[in-house]
């Protein structure tokens, strides 16, 4: 993002506290950012969102604000629920507290809120028609019944594109604070005339995301595994699908939202349309690797996982004029190419033992 807001002749200044389960504690500033830093083409603050002090200085001659800071990962946010609302949501109440004093100059706001807050998506049932999922129900679960059941008469349902209307079914804190995140951002953005965005996005992978972060980013996850020699480590059976977005259209997405002159406060889905099973990833980025190893299929499940969710894209065109012009297959060369330079560290059997304990892996 902050790549192509320079090329586009914005002047940048980020905030960032380097998380170090997200940086793996890295120096004073993130790698990626020294070349512009030393061209002066931004202002870096190390600062936590959470800080009213930081964030003023960085606010200082700001026009439009873009709020990705957020701790991510499902998983994890269902034992350190207070850390998770702690930078989510109380994170972006202090930041909008921010912005009330300086709201005159202000001209968008644009907020990034998560797919995760959708639980299941769309469905279509084939037999009856009924669009209703009914629970996966544990006992079904154990029995590694995995697709998700119609409450009208019991059938397997199929995934249908999900759009904005769906209703939120949050299934994780994680979710909750995402959708916390976003109702906080267009409640202010209401009553304020902010122009404001909450991009929903759905998977999005690419070079850069963070390698050493075990409870996010199944692409990297994958990777990893697969560098070290290892097989992925699939739940269910692996047919559970999502939409996986490269991050040079996500980046895309928000600077058109950053730079958008619409007035309004609503929600858009950032998502490609196309469902990839995350069996088929692991095994696309096996291939494009050149290796043999084939994903293992755990066939166990995490409390709060879904089977599936795929984009609507309809909204985020008419609003913006955007779709997403790259796919997976393509999208893993670049990722692969700037993961083998980067030494990734596993910690992804680390990760699932704590899962494990806290109870959240069953079957
Ligand atoms: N990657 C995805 O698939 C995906 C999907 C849906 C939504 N999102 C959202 O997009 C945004 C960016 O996600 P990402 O995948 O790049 O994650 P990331 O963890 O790579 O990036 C988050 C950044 O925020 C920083 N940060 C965390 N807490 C902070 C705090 N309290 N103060 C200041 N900075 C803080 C981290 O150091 C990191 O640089 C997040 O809001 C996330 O919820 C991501
Ligand atoms: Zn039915």
């Amino acid at each position: 993002m902050v790549d192509r807001l320079v090329e586009r002749g914005h002047a940048v200044t980020v905030l960032d506290n380097l998380d170090p389960q997200v940086h793996g504690g890295c120096a004073a500033t993130p790698r990626h950012l020294e070349g512009h830093l030393r061209a002066g083409r931004i202002r870096f603050h190390l600062g936590d969102v959470t800080c009213a002090i930081e964030l003023e200085r960085a606010l200082e001659d700001v026009t439009r604000v873009v709020h990705l800071a957020a701790t991510v990962g499902v998983g994890q946010s269902m034992y350190q629920p207070s850390y998770y609302t702690l930078s989510n949501c109380h994170g972006t109440g202090v930041l909008l507290e921010a912005l009330v004093p300086r709201r005159a100059r202000l001209r968008r706001l644009v907020v990034a809120s998560s797919m995760s807050l959708y639980g299941e998506g769309a469905f279509l049932c084939p037999r009856c028609g009924g669009t209703e999922p009914a629970p996966r129900s544990d006992e079904r679960l154990a029995r590694q019944r995995w697709e998700v059941p119609c409450a009208r008469c019991g059938e397997d349902l199929a995934p249908a594109p999900t759009a904005e209307s769906k209703a939120a079914d949050l299934t994780s804190v994680y979710a909750a604070t995402k959708k916390h995140q976003e109702d906080l951002c267009i409640a202010f953005g209401r009553a304020y005339g902010l122009p404001t965005l909450a991009l929903r996005f759905f998977n999005v992978f690419g070079p850069r995301q963070s390698l050493s972060n075990p409870y996010t980013g199944v692409a990297a996850i994958f990777l990893g595994r697969l560098l070290a020699g290892q097989p992925p480590l699939v739940f269910e059976d692996g047919l559970q699908s999502r939409d996986f977005i490269d991050v040079r259209d996500v980046a895309r997405a928000v600077v058109l939202s950053a730079e958008s002159e619409q007035p309004g406060a609503q929600a858009l889905n950032i998502g490609t349309g196309r469902p990839t099973s995350v069996l088929a990833v692991a095994e696309l980025l096996a291939r494009a690797l050149g290796v043999t190893i084939a994903p293992e299929r755990l066939g166990k499940f995490r409390a709060g996982d879904i089977r599936h969710c795929v984009c609507d894209p309809t909204r985020a065109q008419e609003v913006l004029g955007f779709s997403a012009e790259h796919t997976l297959a393509e999208g893993v060369g670049p990722l692969i190419e700037w993961c083998k330079g980067e030494r990734p560290t596993d910690r992804v059997a680390e990760g699932l033992r704590e899962l494990e304990a806290a109870g959240l892996v069953r079957g």
